[in-house]
């Protein structure tokens, strides 16, 4: 099934883990800790080599939606679209990887920090992105700043966000959903602590 980016943006609580996942095994056991806490849509980032085969991995879990975060470039978005790949989200945005972006067959958020980067996506046909890095580009307050001159534009930030400030962000009308690495500690997947990670996925859901 293929999704729009609205839809991937409210398929599920808002809060989508953002994930560095070193090993393809502990691709499906964390996919299900998440899932059995709440959270059912997935970014998992291409920092590490495993990268593409957790994203497959986990698509075999059903009713999750699985995409990638920290895709800078068109090969990427060429690889993602081969292996089924719900989504992508960028750090930021080039007009070759905006480009880019509307010809694969799956949605792609890229990200923007001002309004300048903002109104070069809206130029692409752009109206949902991320907002990065959230916290330390003005948070809560630019958001709503950006609310004024762009009523229409929707936002994903991430960035600094944490259990201490996510609902802040949701709390605002231009934010439809909020990642983040909180979710998933590197020491807790390092350990496969699945019950650790589902109960703070529960914690983000409360
Ligand atoms: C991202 O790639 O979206 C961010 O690195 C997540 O930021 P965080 O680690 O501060 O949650």
């Amino acid at each position: 099934m293929k999704y729009s980016v609205e839809q991937i943006m409210t398929a599920a609580y808002p809060v989508m883990p953002v994930l560095a996942v070193n090993r393809v095994e502990d691709a499906v056991p964390l996919a299900e800790a998440l899932k059995a806490g709440g959270l059912t849509v997935l970014e998992v980032t291409l920092r590490t080599e495993a990268a593409m085969a957790v994203i497959e991995a986990m698509k075999t879990v059903e009713g999750v939606i699985v995409g990638a975060g920290t895709v800078t470039n068109e090969t990427q978005l060429i690889e993602l679209q081969r292996i089924g790949a719900d989504f992508a989200i960028s750090p930021g945005a080039t007009p070759r990887l905006l480009e880019a972006g509307k010809a694969v067959d799956f949605p792609f958020l890229p990200a923007i920090a001002s309004v300048s980067e903002m109104m070069q996506g809206l130029e692409m046909g752009y109206s949902s992105f991320k907002f990065f890095p959230a916290e330390a580009s003005g948070g809560v307050a630019a958001l709503k700043s950006f609310a004024g001159p762009f009523p229409n534009v929707s936002f994903c930030p991430t960035g600094g966000i944490s259990i201490a400030n996510f609902k802040d962000y949701l709390a605002l009308d231009n934010v439809k959903c909020v990642g983040g690495s909180w979710v998933v500690p590197a020491d807790a997947l390092n350990q496969q602590d699945w019950s650790r990670i589902e109960q703070l996925a529960r914690e983000a859901c409360l």
